[in-house]
C-alpha cells in the first residue's frame, strides 16, 4: 500500500502560535493608559483556560467510559479513568500554585486597569461553569443562582444548562456504584439481623463516642432502610453501601482500583476547593471588601460558593462510617476469593 505523503510539520504552525501569541489585547493599550500588568492579568487568565479546557478533554473522556453499560472493573477503563482523573488533580495543582504569579500583582497595580474591565469577570468563565457542571454540579446547587444568569450571554446560559442537562460524573458514578458486583441476592447481604450491614451495624454503634449517637440515624437511613433514595441525597442507598463496602475492604485486589477511582474524585473536589480559597484570599488581598468588577459581593459571594459547591461531598461523609481494620466484620472465604485476582 502507497504510503501518504504528509507536509513536515512545523512547530509554530502545529501550535497555531500566531493565534495564541497575538492574541493577547490589553484595554489599557487601547485607552492609552499605562498598565503594565495587564499583560500578565490576560496572560494568566488564558492559561487558566486552556487548562479547563484539558480538564473538561479528560473529564469527557471518562464520562463516555462511564456511559456504558458494561463497564466492568476487570476491563482497562477504570484504570484508564484513574489516570485521567489523576491528570486533572495534578493540573488543578499547578492551577493552585499559578495564584502565585497572580498574587505578585499588587492591589494598586490592579487599580491602573481594574475600571477598564468592568463588567467582565472569571464569573462568566463558562468553561469553569462547565467543569462543575460535567462533574455533578446542578443548578439548583448553585450559589447566587439569580446573579449566575444575569451576567451571563443568553448563549453561554445555554451552553452551561446544556452541560447540566447532561449525565455528569456524579450520576454515572452512582449508576456504577450500584452495579458493583460481588453483592449478590443472598441471605449474607439481605437478612435483617444476620446480614453483613447488620454485623456493621452492630460494630459500629459500639464504636460510637458519646455525643455521636446521632450518627447512627443517617447510619440506618444510609446503609439499613429500604429506601433507595434517602431524602436529598444523589447517591442512593445501593450506591452508599457499595462504596463504603469499596473504602472497607480496599486492600482486596479487585477494590484497590474502584477505590482510587474513588479517592481520586474526593481529591479532585480538595484541589478546586484548594482553588477556590487561594483565589478567595488573592481577591481580597487585592480589592478588599470592594465588589467584584462582574458586580457580585466580590469575597463574601465567592466564600458561599466555596461552601457550597462540593461535588462529592456524599463520598467525603463516609469516612463517618469507616471502623478500624481489626473491627471490621470478616468476610466468607468465597467473597474473599471473588475479591482476589484467581477468584
Ligand atoms: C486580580 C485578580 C482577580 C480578582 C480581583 C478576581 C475577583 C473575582 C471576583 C470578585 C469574583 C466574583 C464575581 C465578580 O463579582 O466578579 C470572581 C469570580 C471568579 N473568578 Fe476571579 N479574580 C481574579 C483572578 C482570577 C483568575 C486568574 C481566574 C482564573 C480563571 C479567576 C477565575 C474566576 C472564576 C472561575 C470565578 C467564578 C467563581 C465561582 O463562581 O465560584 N479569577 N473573581
Amino acid at each position: 500500500m502507497e504510503t501518504k505523503q504528509r507536509m513536515p510539520v512545523y512547530y509554530s504552525e502545529y501550535l497555531q502560535l500566531d493565534k495564541i501569541l497575538n492574541a493577547q489585547q490589553p484595554e489599557s493599550n487601547k485607552e492609552g493608559v499605562r498598565a503594565d500588568d495587564e499583560m500578565m492579568f490576560i496572560i494568566i487568565h488564558q492559561t487558566y483556560e486552556l487548562w479547563f479546557k484539558q480538564i473538561l478533554h479528560e473529564l469527557s473522556i471518562v464520562r463516555e467510559i462511564f456511559k456504558q453499560d458494561n463497564i466492568h472493573n476487570s476491563t482497562p477503563d477504570i484504570y484508564n479513568s484513574v489516570h485521567r482523573l489523576k491528570r486533572v488533580c495534578s493540573i488543578l495543582e499547578v492551577a493552585v500554585m499559578q495564584m502565585g504569579i497572580m498574587e505578585t500583582m499588587t492591589p494598586l497595580d490592579f487599580l491602573d486597569f481594574r475600571d477598564l474591565l468592568r463588567p467582565a469577570s472569571g464569573f462568566q468563565s463558562i468553561q469553569f461553569k462547565i467543569i462543575e457542571a460535567t462533574l455533578g454540579l446542578q443548578y439548583e446547587q448553585r450559589h447566587g443562582k439569580a446573579y449566575y444568569l444575569s451576567q451571563l450571554t443568553p448563549a453561554d446560559v445555554e451552553r452551561v444548562k446544556q452541560a447540566e442537562s447532561e449525565l455528569s460524573l456524579l450520576t454515572l458514578l452512582n449508576q456504577w456504584l450500584e452495579r458493583m458486583p460481588f453483592v449478590k441476592n443472598t441471605a449474607y447481604w439481605q437478612d435483617a439481623d444476620a446480614s453483613f450491614w447488620a454485623k456493621y451495624r452492630g460494630a459500629y454503634s459500639a464504636s460510637l463516642m458519646e455525643g455521636e449517637q446521632q450518627n447512627m440515624n443517617l447510619f440506618d437511613s444510609l446503609f439499613i432502610d429500604d429506601k433507595q433514595y434517602p431524602e436529598g441525597r444523589s447517591f442512593s442507598a445501593d450506591a452508599s453501601r457499595n462504596a463504603l463496602f469499596i473504602m472497607l475492604y480496599r486492600d482486596h485486589p479487585l477494590l484497590q482500583l474502584p477505590y482510587d477511582l474513588l479517592n481520586t474524585l474526593l481529591e479532585i473536589d480538595e484541589q478546586l476547593s484548594m482553588w477556590r480559597h487561594r483565589h478567595i484570599h488573592m481577591v481580597q488581598r487585592t480589592i478588599g471588601k470592594r465588589v467584584g468588577t462582574g458586580g457580585s459581593t466580590g469575597a463574601a459571594y465567592l466564600k458561599g460558593a466555596a461552601d457550597s459547591h462540593y461535588v462529592f461531598k456524599e463520598l467525603a461523609e463516609l469516612t463517618s462510617f469507616l471502623l478500624p481494620r481489626n473491627h471490621l466484620p470478616q468476610l466468607p472465604e468465597s467473597l474473599i476469593k471473588d475479591l482476589g485476582y484467581f477468584g
